[in-house]
């Protein structure tokens, strides 16, 4: 908790995935914010404790909900403090303020256009052309202005885009400025912080490496700590970096599951083993995972196994070892908000990440998760700190229960090796065209659906390869990479030409959201 003298805004969680992106932007502009419980802000609220402005963020319920739905104190409104509203957030004021929301006929998701149609504090420098690109992800919308509020913006399915009570300080928004993909987001966030609530930049999060070091120290003391390493970028940050604070007690692990891609299992060898030594090591469980996986469908199912089996190995593991009392995961903050509500607030689960949902309820081993507040890229960042190779780092990311999730349905070796094949393909070809390190994350996936194909002069009756190729910053929102056209025929072609098993490729456009970025 930082000292009083600074300027601090309160971002109330309604269960929005993309909260956390809210603090973030405000952290950038080197300004402090909490994210709190409805419950908690009201504790605020009434111990009259300070606070220069407040987010209600956007979260799955809806004001149309007669029974029941997340609301706020009215008192919240009665002290002049700045307040912007974020989808959930922009309904929820309008209702109280005696506006109508009415579930839109048309849906909008992702990438949707915004049209200015007055000028606001909140917007400036905000529009370019009158027009901008935002995103999306609602149901409800605001048919209805509430009194004293006025229309700054529209898109094509909501004419109430964003709103202004200049009065009263209340700004709303119907689309999420806090995402990578809503173009100039960060100038409406910084707007309503350093203009409208008029915060100074007297915060700052430097000295991570710092914070984490000294959390780690008390937190495991003189016990050993068994890192679980998957080779990506989160787990390899987080042995290089427990390696430099608990050199002794660290124990690396890397289960090889059988659901790697091609080679992987070999290079991450080579790497650790001669990075880590003794403390280092490799276990061989294809078998376990494989026969875990047999007849199973559902991804909910997939990813819980998964999760279970991982820990059942790590348990056994400690017991035949003394004194290995933590389990250090690197957990990112995308992992925690999709599995699970994060702050109390309910949020919609959208699948158990491994290393979370996918966990069972009892585990003997504590869990050590130091990244779990952060983003992919600010751990690439420390890793850069930390003198990591580029190898590692700018690796695409790999989510720990692997190809078993970029198979729908059920697995099985046959499958696996096929998708290894042509996956391999599309990464080799992407690095030889170079467009890899322009890519956040990139893949095949085995669409378990047989058509059929001709090849030289025979018919064939084989699987279908997506391919998955997406634009991100963090992981929470996405686009699908535009690809030139050349480029995506000839990789096409080579999948098809050297994968024994596909005859067919399609391309994935969906961006995030609607869609997420793996299949499963
Ligand atoms: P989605 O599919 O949720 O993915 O849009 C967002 C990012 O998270 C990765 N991901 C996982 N990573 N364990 C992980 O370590 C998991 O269970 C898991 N599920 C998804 C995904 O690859 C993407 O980068």
């Amino acid at each position: 908790m930082p000292d009083k003298e600074y300027d601090k805004i309160l971002i109330i969680d309604f269960g929005s995935q993309v909260t956390k992106l809210i603090a973030r932007s405000i952290r950038e502009l080197n300004v402090y914010c909490e994210i709190v419980t409805i419950r908690k802000f009201n504790k605020i609220l009434k111990n009259k404790l300070k606070f220069k402005g407040i987010i209600l963020s956007g979260g799955p319920d809806s004001v149309t909900k007669h029974k029941y739905f997340p609301n706020v104190n009215k008192s919240t409104f009665q002290h002049n403090i700045p307040i912007l509203g974020i989808c959930y957030g922009h309904q929820l004021i309008s209702y109280l303020f005696g506006g109508k929301i009415k579930k839109a006929k048309k849906r909008e998701f992702g990438r949707t256009f915004l049209h200015q149609l007055n000028k606001s504090d909140l917007t400036n420098g905000f529009f370019q052309n009158k027009k901008n690109v935002v995103w999306m992800s609602h149901s409800d919308s605001v048919i209805k202005i509430p009194k004293g509020f006025k229309a700054i913006a529209r898109s094509e399915n909501s004419s109430n885009a964003i709103l202004e009570n200049k009065k009263n300080n209340i700004f709303t928004c119907q689309f999420h400025p806090e995402v990578y993909h809503t173009k100039n987001g960060k100038i409406i966030l910084k707007n309503f912080v350093k203009v409208i609530c008029k915060c100074r930049s007297n915060w700052n999060n430097k000295n991570k490496i710092r914070q984490i070091s000294s959390y780690i120290k008390t937190h495991v003391g003189k016990h050993k700590v068994l890192c679980a390493l998957s080779g990506g970028v989160d787990s390899s940050v987080l042995a290089f970096l427990l390696n430099k604070i608990i050199k002794k007690n660290l124990i690396c692990v890397y289960i090889d599951t059988g659901f790697m891609r091609m080679g992987e299992t070999r290079e991450i060898y080579n790497i650790f083993k001669k990075r880590f030594k003794n403390n280092f090591y490799y276990l061989n469980k294809k078998k376990i995972f494989i026969n875990a996986l047999k007849g199973v469908i559902d991804p909910e199912k997939k990813r819980k196994i998964i999760g279970k089996t991982f820990i059942n190995i790590f348990e056994k593991f400690t017991k035949e070892r003394k004194n290995i009392r933590f389990l250090a995961q690197g957990t990112l903050y995308p992992d925690l908000i999709e599995s699970q509500s994060y702050s109390g607030s309910k949020t919609s689960i959208i699948k158990s990440h491994h290393n979370v949902g996918g966990l069972p309820k009892k585990m003997k081993l504590k869990l050590v998760e130091p990244f779990k507040e952060m983003f992919k890229d600010e751990v690439r960042i420390l890793g850069k700190q930390l003198g990591i190779d580029k190898q590692i780092l700018l690796r695409h990311p790999f989510p720990g229960p692997g190809l078993a999730i970029r198979i729908p349905g059920e697995i099985n070796e046959k499958k696996i090796k096929i998708l290894q094949y042509a996956d391999s393909i599309l990464i080799k070809e992407l690095k030889k065209r170079n467009i890899y390190d322009k890519i956040w994350q990139a893949f095949t996936v085995l669409i378990p659906i047989k058509t059929v194909g001709v090849m030289g002069d025979e018919r064939t009756y084989d699987y279908i390869c997506g391919i998955r190729a997406v634009t991100s910053v963090d992981g929470m929102t996405a686009d699908y990479y535009k690809f030139n056209h050349k480029d995506l025929s000839e990789i096409s072609t080579k999948i098809v030409n050297e994968t024994n098993g596909i005859n067919r490729v399609v391309y994935d456009v969906t961006s995030k959201p609607p869609g997420t970025i793996e299949w499963e």
